[in-house]
């Protein structure tokens, strides 16, 4: 299980983790697909959902982002790629 990977603004989520070498499945990389979407399991700081695919309700929950091109405006987040070992 990968864990405290800290991820820069310019590579954004899904790319940070493909090359820690967590299995990540995404196709559009701009927002529109959902399959790269991650589960948000606790966060202390605000998600930028900078997708179109989820709904606006769907983004106030912050229970799931899109890796690709949404990111934390601030603090930490723990997430859930789906991932296992
Ligand atoms: S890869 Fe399509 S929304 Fe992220």
């Amino acid at each position: 299980m990968a864990s405290g990977i800290g991820v820069t603004p310019i590579f954004g989520i899904a790319r940070t983790l493909t090359e820690a070498g967590v299995d990540m499945i995404f196709d559009c990389q701009r927002g529109k697909c959902g399959l790269c979407a991650v589960g948000i399991i606790e966060t202390d700081g605000q998600i930028d959902h900078r997708d179109v695919f989820f709904s606006e309700e769907e983004k106030h929950e912050n229970k799931r982002m899109c890796a690709c091109v949404s990111r934390l405006a601030s603090g930490k987040a723990v997430i859930d790629t789906g991932y296992r070992i």
